[in-house]
C-alpha cells in the first residue's frame, strides 16, 4: 500500500497598511494560528495611496486568502471590496477582507466588536453608560453603532465641529448621540474614549479637564508598546483617573473576529490576551 503525505494547506493572509512595520498583528495571529490548528502566514505589506488599490489587487491574484487594512486605508479599502457585512456598510469602512470562492472580495470591519468585547472584559460597559467619544475619524465611525446598539449614550468631542456634526446626523436613528456642548455636558461621563489619531503622534487630544473625576473610565483605543501609558491616559490619570486602560485588549479582540471572518473559528481572546501581556 502506498503512503500518502497530506500537506496540510497554508493560508496567505496580509495587513496592507502605512505604517506597519511596527504592528503586534503577525505576533497575535501566530498565537491564534497555533490555538486554532490552522497554518496562515501573515505578511506586511507597506503601501502608499496610490498603490494600495493595485497591491490589495495583486495579492488576491497570487493567492492571498485573506487581508486586515489599517491606518490609513481602511475608508479606502471599503470601495475595493464586492460584498460587505452590515457593520462595515454602516461604518463605511473595512479591517477585514476575503477572497470568497467565486473571487469576490468580501469585507468586514472588526473594530467596533473588538472595543465592545474589551469594555466588557474590563468591565468598563453598562446598559446607558455615558460614552463621551474623542475625535470624529475612521475610527470612530467604526464603534459608534456598536456603542449605540449596547444602549449607551454617545457625546461626540472632536477638533473639527463639523465633522461631529456628520456623525450625529449619520447615527443618530441608531440611538442617543449629540455634539459635546460646554454648558450641557458638564460632570456626566461614565466612559471617556479616545478614538483619535493623537497617540500615532505621540499627542493627547484636547478635552476640558473637567470630565474627568476619579470615578470616569478613561479607555484610549490606541497602545504604546514604548510607553507604560499613552500620552492621553497619561492625562487621565493626573486628572485623578483610577480606572484606565488602553487598546491593547481591543486590537486582540478585533484580530480574533477577523480570524473568525476568514476561517469561521473565534480563537480564545482572553487566554492570548493575557499571553501577550506576559511577553511586554
Ligand atoms: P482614524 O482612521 O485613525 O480615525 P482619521 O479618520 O484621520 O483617522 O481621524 C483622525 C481623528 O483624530 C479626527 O477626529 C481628528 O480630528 P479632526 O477631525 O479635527 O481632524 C483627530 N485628531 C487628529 N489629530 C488631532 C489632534 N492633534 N488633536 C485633536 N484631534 C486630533
Amino acid at each position: 500500500m502506498k503512503n500518502y503525505v497530506v500537506k496540510k494547506k497554508i493560508y496567505s493572509i496580509g495587513l496592507f497598511g502605512n505604517p506597519v512595520k511596527h504592528s503586534l498583528s503577525p505576533l497575535i495571529h501566530n498565537i491564534f494560528s497555533k490555538e486554532i490548528k490552522i497554518n496562515y502566514n501573515y505578511n506586511l505589506f507597506l503601501c502608499t495611496k496610490s498603490n494600495f488599490f493595485i497591491e490589495i489587487k495583486k495579492f488576491f491574484q497570487c493567492g492571498g486568502f485573506g487581508c486586515n487594512v489599517t491606518v490609513p486605508f481602511k475608508k479606502l479599502a471599503f470601495h475595493a471590496l464586492h460584498q460587505y457585512s452590515k457593520r462595515a456598510k454602516i461604518s463605511n469602512s473595512t479591517n477585514t477582507l476575503k477572497k470568497s470562492i467565486d473571487s469576490n472580495i468580501l469585507g468586514d470591519n472588526t473594530d467596533g466588536i473588538g472595543l465592545i468585547y474589551d469594555l466588557k472584559r474590563l468591565k468598563y460597559i453598562k446598559k446607558y453608560s455615558k460614552v463621551l467619544l474623542l475625535g470624529a475619524g475612521g475610527v470612530a465611525h467604526s464603534i459608534i453603532y456598536h456603542l449605540l446598539k449596547e444602549q449607551c449614550s454617545v457625546v461626540i468631542l472632536n477638533r473639527t465641529l463639523d465633522k461631529s456634526v456628520d456623525l450625529i446626523k449619520k447615527f443618530t436613528h441608531f440611538g442617543k448621540i449629540s455634539v459635546f456642548s460646554d454648558r450641557l455636558n458638564k460632570y456626566e461621563f461614565d466612559i471617556l474614549i479616545n478614538a483619535t489619531s493623537c497617540g500615532l503622534y505621540n499627542q493627547s487630544p484636547f478635552f476640558p479637564k473637567y470630565v474627568v473625576t476619579p470615578k470616569t473610565i478613561c479607555y484610549d483605543i490606541s497602545y504604546s508598546r514604548t510607553q507604560s501609558l499613552t500620552p492621553f491616559l497619561l492625562v487621565c490619570k493626573n486628572l485623578g483617573s483610577t480606572n484606565i486602560s488602553d487598546g491593547f485588549g481591543m486590537l486582540v479582540a478585533q484580530a480574533a473576529y477577523s480570524c473568525l471572518f476568514w476561517f469561521g473559528v473565534l480563537p480564545d481572546i482572553n487566554k492570548t490576551f493575557n499571553k501577550l501581556k506576559l511577553m511586554f
